[in-house]
């Protein structure tokens, strides 16, 4: 499985990535995790990526590629990816194009996952992710029921940092759709169900 999720902000990107994951031990690779997980050790691309974030704005693809890349080397990954917040813009999506060709693998898909922007505030301003893991989950979750962990919510899910996620994703993201439908490998799932149905949905079109 060596996949790209596509879609919005809240679309639920990073919950379907670790279903996939627990279900067939791929390799999970969401440039936001691992941005936030560089702002949490506060190196110094954390900090550069900070303002960004905060802001809800890209952080330059300068700062973002050298990760995807390193991630792409390690040994969970050469069982197979999910790609999840990257790309993000058409460099980004260049430049893993051209890296995915050095190293002799295609994409199978890009799965866009497609919600509204009225159900994506919703689903944002009640989300709460794990301080430890990065699980997510709902409102009504205080502890982690993965690794026991504090859920938090994020600092960019605040109201006005999900609008400019939003009109962030239209004017740079959302250009990726046809990007991969010229590629002929764009694939569309109704990410406004159930998380069960959208997940059979997805394993559906991976013939899985
Ligand atoms: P990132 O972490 O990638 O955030 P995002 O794309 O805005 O997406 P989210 O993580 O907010 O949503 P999701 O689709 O994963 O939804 P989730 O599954 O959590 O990026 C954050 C920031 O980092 C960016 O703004 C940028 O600054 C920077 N960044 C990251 N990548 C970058 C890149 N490549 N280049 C440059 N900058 C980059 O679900 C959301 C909520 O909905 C949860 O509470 C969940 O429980 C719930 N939910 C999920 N599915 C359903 C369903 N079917 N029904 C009801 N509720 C559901
Ligand atoms: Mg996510």
């Amino acid at each position: 499985m060596k996949i790209v999720l596509l879609g919005g902000p809240g679309a639920g990107k990073g919950t379907q990535a670790q279903r996939l994951v627990a279900e067939f031990g791929v390799a999970h690779i969401s440039t936001g995790d691992l941005l936030r997980a560089a702002v949490k050790a506060g190196t110094p691309l954390g900090k550069q990526a900070k303002s960004y974030m905060d802001k809800g704005q890209l952080v330059p693809d300068s700062l973002v590629v050298d990760l995807v890349k390193e991630r792409l080397q390690e040994e969970d990954a050469q069982r197979g990816f999910i790609l999840d917040g990257f790309p993000r813009n058409t460099a980004q999506a260049v430049t893993l194009d051209s890296e995915l060709n050095t190293m002799g693998i295609k994409l199978d898909a890009a799965i866009l996952i497609d919600v509204h922007p009225d159900v994506i505030v919703k689903r944002l301003s009640s989300r709460r992710t794990c301080k430890k893991c990065g699980y997510t989950g709902g409102a009504d979750m205080e502890v982690c029921p993965r690794c026991s962990g504090e859920m938090y919510q994020r600092d960019d899910d605040k109201p006005e940092t999900i609008q400019h996620r939003l009109a962030v994703y239209q004017s740079q993201t959302a250009p990726l759709v046809e990007h991969y439908k010229g590629h002929r490998i764009l694939k569309t799932v109704n990410g406004e169900q159930s998380q069960d149905k959208v997940y059979q949905d997805i394993k559906d079109l991976l013939n899985l």
